[in-house]
């Protein structure tokens, strides 16, 4: 049985994330969403709070906070903006965290101060147009060229990949040994040869800045690889682990939100003599949404605190985001559901949570993905 050890610190987590995103994110959400316009104050104010490196060490300037301190904030801004909480998630569970765990001294003195900071916007560029779940196939490739490594490619889909400075870029460096030819390497966005593509127009996540990046003859020093030679799959793989675990927070936060508008409409709105929420109809669908999003939470949790512990999280995190995100989409159409007409216009923000909880089922590894995490685990004899 695993003893979260939820201390003050984490409640006062919860409020200060809570009380930013009620009072700084809420306000323009809606026009942001539409506009897609980047929340560049938003995440500057993110950056103030601390919030863009809360896990990184205090040695690199970041919080030094466990990854439970980090779910309860993010589950906190998802309730209200995904945009920001996505660019928040990509910062600190894949670059920072990656950077950190697996960078050389030298790589850590130099890009994690200011990307701890939110000086710098780190971007994951995994991802190309003919290699998505299938993340062996990689494209890009990176030469070896004595002192440098030259780099060719189109990597899509990229979070942040306008705003960002730095990118983890994983490419191929010999293609005959298959993933262990692979390497991740930190590249900086305004090298020569590197390219940002149009920002896609999306069904949720507006605000955000999703690209694609070419990557032309671009020269990434010999130091910028990312620990041995061969190591990239690897790194691609650990680090998503990590990050997944962030995407489930953000899941759970889209469905929290979505419940507590539902929750505080179905109590406020009359129909046939009373307030719907005592209506069975709409009675037994909140006591639905509260458990399963419970159970999400535990989830959740419980991937954290076993990141937290050094013990393996694998098969928690996975179970995490497909379960969190499977709620996420499941309850966001209820809550536009108990919310009537009002749940269809912009005004009532359902309507968003429920565009926004589709992607929680598709980034960092589709449900699939996830259910072939779990399962080639169960198979290695990790029934739970
Ligand atoms: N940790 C450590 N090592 C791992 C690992 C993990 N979680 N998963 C796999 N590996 C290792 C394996 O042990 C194996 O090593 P050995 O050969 O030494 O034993 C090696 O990696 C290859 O593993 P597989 O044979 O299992 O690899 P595979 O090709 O079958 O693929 C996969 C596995 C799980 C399907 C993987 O390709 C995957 O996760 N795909 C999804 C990619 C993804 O999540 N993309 C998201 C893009 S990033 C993004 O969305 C960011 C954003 O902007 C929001």
């Amino acid at each position: 049985m695993i003893n979260f050890n939820y201390t003050e610190e984490h409640e006062a987590v919860r409020e200060a994330a809570r009380d930013f995103a009620q009072m700084q994110l809420k306000p323009g959400v809606i026009d942001r969403d539409r506009d897609m316009k980047y929340p560049t104050e938003e995440v500057n104010s993110m950056s103030e709070l601390g919030f863009m490196g809360m896990m990184v060490g205090e040695k690199y300037g970041g919080g030094g906070m466990d990854t439970l301190s980090y779910v309860i904030a993010i589950e906190e801004i998802s309730k209200i903006d995904n945009s920001c909480s996505v660019i928040m998630s990509v910062n600190n569970s894949l670059v920072c965290w990656g950077i950190e765990t697996y960078g050389s001294d030298a790589q850590k003195e130099k890009y994690l101060p200011r990307l701890a900071a939110g000086e710098d916007i780190g971007a994951f560029c995994l991802s190309e147009p003919e290699a998505g779940s299938d993340a062996t196939s990689q494209r890009t490739t990176a030469e070896d060229k004595g002192d440098y490594y030259l780099l060719n490619g189109t990597k899509n889909w990229i979070t942040n990949g306008g705003s960002s400075n730095i990118h983890l870029v994983i490419a191929q460096t010999d293609r005959e040994k298959g993933h262990k030819g692979i390497n991740a390497f930190i590249v900086e966005a305004d090298w020569e040869g590197v390219v940002i593509g149009a920002k896609e127009d999306k069904l949720g996540i507006r605000s955000s800045d999703t690209h694609t990046i070419m990557y032309n003859d671009v020269k990434v020093p010999k130091e910028n690889r990312i620990g041995e030679d061969g190591f990239g799959f690897k790194f691609a793989m650990k680090t998503l682990t990590g990050g997944r675990i962030g995407i489930a927070a953000q899941a759970l936060g889209i469905a929290a939100g979505a419940y507590e508008l539902a929750v505080a409409y179905a109590k406020e709105r009359e129909a046939f003599g009373k307030p719907i929420a005592q209506h069975q109809a709409i009675a037994f669908k909140l006591a639905d949404m509260s458990t399963q999003i419970e159970a999400a939470r535990l989830l959740v949790h419980k991937a954290a605190r076993l990141k937290d512990l050094g013990e393996d999280y694998s098969t928690a995190s996975s179970m995490a985001k497909l379960f969190a995100s499977e709620v996420a989409m499941k309850h966001t159409v209820e809550a536009v559901q108990v919310h009537g007409g009002y749940g269809f216009v912009k005004e009532y923000h359902v309507e968003r949570l429920m565009r926004d909880a589709k992607i929680t089922q598709i980034y960092e590894g589709t449900s699939e993905i996830q259910r072939m995490v779990i399962s080639r685990n169960i198979l290695k004899g990790k029934l739970y």
